[in-house]
């Protein structure tokens, strides 16, 4: 097995020249759930979390590991994490349903969002969320307003903008100033927002938050961050005596796409940010508050792979060679909207050598529609079943019904045995929620 960094940690070529992961033969796999197929391996989301139980352990008793579950909200997965004993991080009503229906107590769930909506609030306060965390002021009257009607009181985090630009791709950089999340530090605002919540009757602030952005390697922005939450913490200490109990410094941890990138390992991200909280509330002479953190893709993104079947070779000669699969950007946006690269190979080819370059395309009605350029695979034929692994976040996450298509299935495997956990998307499914023009 050559490519062990980008594939699930199960993931091995087989006796037959196959790609095999979770003990399950992936051709194997394909014939029976048919494609696009997005495939998960158990043993690598439980390998990721306990990572990260296990890097905090080494430095704190108090933590708190929680699963952003944009990357992926899939129930089966989710049960998963809630096995491993994470709580839950949900960005939306719908996030939050299926995060309560994957069994998380509501108070592990944290609620976050720039708009969250009446009703949206309503619900998590009426099941009892655990931490809401206010983005805006007007999100904290409407939680005020919310609160006193109910007659009773919420925890809360501020989610602060540290005006920090991390090294990543700027659609995924949140904690620069010029953002629409959260409270940034210029003209005090988040310094205000503070003093509104502690004065608030109904809102219990117990901490502060913080999320700079996604995919990122150098862990240097990270520190700086706290470096400057902190400083708020002092500042709001002195003035109105605030205690920050709970400091969230949300998730971020790159993970490796390509045998090229270079991503830090949990242990030492997790490093970074315990040590950093406690060297900087040391510096400014305050308690160390519990510290949470929020990671999505460094959860999912490698456990998953994609498999798809190839259906057109076309060759502009001179140029390049188009291999056309049966997918494309309605399950993986990621390469036309980020740029984002992605490892490719054949999965019935496994132990060939990759001795052709071609670029593989997907099936939709757009030039852009391109998953890999460029990419060195086994000289491919029709009907082989092409992977792009590290697909496990924000890929199905983020997938649509585009020129027609069908969400794809997701697939467990686990120990040799494959379940669904999400079918397939039908025709049917299509139309179930339009409504004809007449009749
Ligand atoms: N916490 C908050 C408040 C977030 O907004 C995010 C991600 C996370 C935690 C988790 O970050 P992670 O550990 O996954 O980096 N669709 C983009 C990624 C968007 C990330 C949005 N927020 C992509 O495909 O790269």
């Amino acid at each position: 097995m050559t490519h062990t960094l980008v594939y699930p940690i199960t993931a091995v070529h087989n006796a037959v020249g196959h790609l095999e992961v979770g003990g399950c033969d992936v051709v194997e796999l394909v014939r029976g759930f048919g494609t696009p197929v997005v495939i998960y391996d158990e043993a690598t989301v439980r390998d990721q979390c306990r990572r990260y139980v296990e890097a905090f352990g080494e430095h704190t008793a108090d933590f708190e590991v929680i699963y952003a579950s944009k990357a992926l909200s899939v129930l089966a997965v989710e049960q998963l994490v809630l096995e491993e004993g994470l709580s839950i991080d949900v960005s939306s009503g719908g996030e939050y349903y299926v995060a309560k229906n994957a069994g998380f107590p509501p108070d592990r769930i944290f609620f976050h969002g720039n708009n969250k909506t009446r009703e949206e609030l309503q619900l998590a306060l009426e099941s009892g969320v655990g931490f809401v965390v206010v983005d805006s002021f007007q999100e904290l009257d409407l939680l005020e307003e919310l609160l006193a009607a109910r007659g009773s009181s919420q925890r809360i985090l501020l989610r602060i903008t540290p005006g920090i630009e991390a090294h990543t791709h700027s659609f995924i950089q949140t904690g620069q100033i010029d953002s629409k999340f959260g409270f940034g530090l210029v003209d005090g605002v988040a310094m205000e927002a503070i003093r509104r919540s502690l004065e608030s009757r109904h809102v219990e602030l117990v901490g502060l938050h913080a999320h700079i952005g996604s995919q990122i390697f150098q862990l240097d922005a990270f520190r700086k961050a706290i470096e400057i939450l902190v400083d708020l913490i002092r500042q709001a200490h002195e003035r109105f005596d605030f205690v920050c109990r709970y400091l969230n410094i949300g998730g971020g941890l790159g993970i490796r796409y390509t045998e090229a990138d270079m991503p830090s390992s949990i242990g030492e991200y997790v490093t970074v940010k315990v040590e950093g909280v406690r060297e900087e509330m040391a510096r400014v002479g305050l308690p160390m508050p519990r510290v949470l953190i929020e990671p999505g893709r460094s959860i999912v993104g490698k456990a998953g792979i994609t498999a798809y079947r190839v259906g057109t070779i076309k060759e502009v000669p001179g140029i390049r060679t188009y291999v056309s699969v049966d997918g494309g950007m309605s399950d993986n946006i990621r390469p036309m909207l980020y740029d984002a690269q992605y490892e490719v190979m054949i999965a019935n080819k496994a132990d060939l050598p990759p001795d052709t370059v071609v670029t593989v395309a997907g099936k939709h009605c757009e030039s852009g529609d391109v998953l890999v350029k460029d990419a060195l695979i086994a000289r491919p034929e029709i009907g082989d079943v092409l992977v792009t692994p590290a697909t496990g976040a924000y890929c199905f996450a983020m997938a649509s019904n585009y020129n027609g298509s069908l969400r794809p299935a997701v697939v467990m495997v686990r120990e040799g045995e494959a379940r669904v956990i999400v079918e397939r998307e039908s025709y049917q499914d299509l139309v179930a929620k339009q409504r004809p023009l007449r009749g």
